[in-house]
């Protein structure tokens, strides 16, 4: 089986290549692996799948960095949603197997209820996580252009899995933030430093170790059919919940906890829903989930970057 990885040098794709190092994997990125692309190329997107004839192709190339999205739009979907359906375009008139990424800001914070459950006896009940069949609803333009992304390939690749993730942090830097630290490296950086800390408080998510979905989407891959999955850690909690549980697990001192701010505060341009957790439904329902709690995950990466012994 060759399986050709588009994005291999990302958080994402670099944990793919352990994941899948079983079969004969192709890494093709834009400059540094062997095998150059850029997915907006369309002659070219043919003319490495003629040449290296890969059975699969899993794609996390995408352009997500949130503020640069509301900046350049007309980039944002010529990424994510034109040059994404050309290769899904290209993958089924050549038969080859597609897997593709997408993002929990596909919802855009309307909240769902679970009307099979009580209301908890000291306040209303919590919203429940989306699930892969609740309707989207994005509030800012890389949901939009990811969600448009998803209805093009789904037209054109009928047999396609997408497999919808959250807060994604890993070992290798994120390409889309210009390969800065990623936020548990950021506040491990200020606390070293004795910098000053603000963590939104207002905003819920799911951090998700990418070691940890790698090991989620072999199984989507090797036992899973065609459509939407979510795949995140398990749980979920606020950006400055997140902030503080990576400073407790590395024993830092609370004299360097972060002050907690509402997502207003930070002034962005940026609209973030206040809820976009997902819930892993399919993989569930399908006994094949295999996602980790967050908190859980967040040890292992902390064990695997060397910021905990044992
Ligand atoms: N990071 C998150 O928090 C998050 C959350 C939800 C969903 N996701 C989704 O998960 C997937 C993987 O995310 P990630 O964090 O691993 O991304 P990443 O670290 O930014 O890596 C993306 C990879 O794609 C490549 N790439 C970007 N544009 C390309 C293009 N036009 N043609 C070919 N390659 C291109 C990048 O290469 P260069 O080095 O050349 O840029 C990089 O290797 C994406 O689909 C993303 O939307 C991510």
């Amino acid at each position: 089986m060759r399986i050709m990885i588009i994005g291999s040098s990302g958080q994402l794709g670099s944990e793919l290549l352990h994941r899948f190092s079983d079969a004969e994997v192709i890494p093709v990125d834009r400059t540094e692996a062997a095998v150059t692309l850029d997915i907006r190329d369309s002659a070219r997107t043919a003319e490495v799948l003629d040449s290296e004839k890969p059975d699969m192709v899993i794609n996390t190339a995408a352009f997500h960095n949130l503020l640069a999205c509301e900046q350049q739009p007309a980039e944002a979907f010529a990424v994510n949603a034109t040059a994404t359906g050309n290769l899904a375009k290209l993958c089924a008139k050549r038969g080859i197997r597609l897997v593709h990424f997408s993002t929990n800001y596909v919802f855009g914070g309307t909240v769902f209820h679970d009307t099979t459950r009580d209301a908890a006896p000291d306040g209303p009940v919590p919203p429940r996580p989306y699930r892969e069949d609740d309707p989207p609803s994005p509030i800012n333009v890389l949901g939009a252009s990811k969600l448009a992304g998803e209805y093009l390939i789904q037209a054109y690749h009928p047999e396609v899995q997408i497999i919808r993730t959250a807060a994604l942090y890993g070992v290798a830097a994120c390409q889309s933030r210009g390969g800065d630290r990623n936020f548990v490296e950021n506040i491990l950086h200020l606390a070293k430093t004795k910098r000053p800390m603000r963590l939104i408080q207002d905003i819920v998510t799911t951090p998700t170790h990418a070691a940890d979905l790698a090991v989620q989407v072999r199984k989507i891959v090797d036992l899973g059919g065609p459509g939407v999955y979510h795949a995140t850690c398990e749980g979920w909690c606020t950006w400055y919940e997140f902030g503080c549980a990576v400073l407790e697990e590395c024993g830092i001192s609370p004299a360097s906890r972060p002050e907690a701010v509402s997502a207003r505060q930070f002034q962005t341009p940026v609209r973030r829903p206040g809820y976009s957790v997902l819930e892993n439904s399919r993989v569930k329902s399908l006994g094949i989930a295999d996602m980790p709690s967050w908190r859980e995950s967040l040890r292992r990466y902390l064990r695997l970057a060397g910021h905990l012994v044992g």
